[in-house]
């Protein structure tokens, strides 16, 4: 065997080149099991490819199993699913495909496994291993995948117009390949994604934010943004981050170029943390720098507001992007909203009462506002930097401070709605909110400590104060 593969895999492979000899069809394992098994990197999805009918196959694979497992089968498509042994394994006929103009759809026709070779994205996921007896286990590599394995380099085997053409979302995934395996889009590769680039419209959106998010989730997520930015597929799949690049110049004051500092916090925030939404909020923290901007006399480059302007983008973003409508994109929300208050509070002195407003106001999510204003550090300026940081630990340190005395944290109010409307015999009104809200407020602002007794004499005094009565 040309890769290298466990017994549980071997065994798999061997009920798969049995199967496909009785029904008297060629097989051939193919696609990203051969790259990453030659690149060493963990996978357990294996693709097949038979000169026949790959639904039937599937099927007489399923039996060899004790359990059976499901065969999952889309009959236009002719390819079938299946899951054993901690494997997903997809079984398709090969085919010579053509795709139409406006369209992603293929039209189909079976072919030879050089046909199916030819139609692949890129060399290095066009290699297969026979799974046939008279060259069991060899690689068979037209395009010489295993020298672009080797050269890093990512190419069509094909003219690359061609290939994109077919199918623009390879322009997504050559970027994508390049981010996750740190290899190099060759240039003619390149120049055709450029060319190409208006034809990723076509695709779903659902499609293009499943590779967004591949690119997200890599460990430098800069390179491939900025592959998207320099290809022009940025422009029209995320146009608000695309409006983020370049700097301005009016009377000799320039800003800073606000997409390569997005992308550098997204990369410092990657160093930190793999969870996806937060990675989400650094690459939306400044989305609306270029809406704010203004020159301002004596003054320069202002942002004002832009933190509450770029919550409010949130929600739209999300939409256009296919990414959900839930709890994860409020929490994205939130980050953008509230990504500037501990770097603020840095600057002047941390009353207490500052410090308790950002505990109320972050919530649980306190921890990841942290990381994330941490990884929005990006000055060149090695003395600044030092600076930020040094205050940032004090501010978190008061943050401790302030928890363990206040536990604001996950506030619940000493005294409830329920509480003001039983003591004044009050249906659920604006008074009961407006005599709710003043408790809070001199809870945060430190007129009265964190607990019932003090918040509920606090109440009977404010009461009186607002007319209330028993
Ligand atoms: N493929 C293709 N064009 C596409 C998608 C896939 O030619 N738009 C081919 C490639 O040969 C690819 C194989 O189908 O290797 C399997 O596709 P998929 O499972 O989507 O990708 P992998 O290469 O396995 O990589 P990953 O799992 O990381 O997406």
């Amino acid at each position: 065997m040309f890769i290298k593969c466990n017994d549980k895999e071997l065994e798999i492979l061997k009920i798969i080149a049995h199967s496909a000899k009785e029904l008297g069809m060629s097989c051939y394992l193919i696609g990203g099991f051969v790259r990453d098994k030659i690149l060493g990197r963990p996978t357990k999805d294996m693709d097949i490819v038979c000169m026949g009918d790959g639904i039937a196959l599937a099927g007489r694979v399923a039996e060899k199993f004790n359990p059976i497992p499901e065969v999952n089968f889309f009959k236009n498509f002719g390819t079938a699913q299946l899951k054993t042994g901690g494997l997903e394994i997809e079984f398709v006929g090969a085919r010579k495909e053509s795709y139409k103009h406006n369209s992603r759809k293929p039209e189909v026709e079976p072919g030879t496994i050089e046909d199916d070779q030819n139609r692949r994205d890129f060399t290095i996921n066009a290699m297969a291993i026979s799974l046939n007896k008279d060259d069991y286990g060899e690689l068979i590599d037209p395009f010489n995948g295993i020298q672009d394995l080797a050269n890093k380099n990512i190419q069509t085997p094909l003219a690359p117009a061609q290939t994109f053409s077919d199918d623009p979302l390879r322009m997504m995934r050559a970027i994508r390949f390049a981010s996750q395996l740190h290899f190099t889009i060759n240039a003619e590769t390149f120049t055709a994604i450029k060319e190409n680039a208006g034809r990723i419209k076509i695709v779903s959106g659902e499609r293009i934010a499943d590779e967004l998010n591949k690119i997200l989730m890599c460990p430098k997520p800069s390179v491939g943004f900025d592959l998207l930015y320099k290809s022009g597929l940025l422009k029209i799949i995320f146009p608000q981050m695309a409006d983020l690049a370049g700097a301005e110049y009016i009377e000799g004051h320039g800003h800073k170029d606000n997409f390569y500092h997005t992308i550098q916090v997204v990369d410092n925030i990657a160093a930190h943390t793999n969870d996806i939404w937060l990675r989400w909020a650094a690459v939306l923290h400044d989305i609306a720098k270029p809406v704010t901007k203004k020159f301002e006399e004596g003054h320069g480059w202002t942002f004002h507001g832009h933190e509450v302007v770029g919550g409010r983008m949130v929600p739209k973003i999300f939409a256009q992007l296919k990414l959900p409508q839930n709890e994860k994109m409020k929490f994205v929300r939130k980050m953008v909203e509230l990504h500037l208050r501990p770097i603020s509070l840095t600057k002047e002195n941390i009353t207490d009462s500052a410090i308790r407003r950002l505990l109320f106001d972050a919530g649980e999510d306190i921890d990841a506002l942290m990381t994330l204003c941490a990884a929005d550090i990006t000055s060149k300026n090695k003395l600044k930097v030092k600076r930020y940081l040094e205050n940032f630990e004090m501010v978190k340190k008061r943050c401790a401070e302030v928890e363990a005395k206040d536990h604001l944290r996950n506030w619940q109010p000493p005294i409830t709605g329920e509480i003001i409307m039983e003591t004044f015999k009050l249906p659920p009104s604006r008074t009961v909110g407006d005599l709710k809200n003043v408790i809070r407020e001199a809870i945060l602002d430190g007129i009265i400590p964190n607990d019932y007794r003090a918040a509920y004499a606090y109440m009977m005094a404010k009461a009186k104060e607002m007319g209330i009565t028993k």
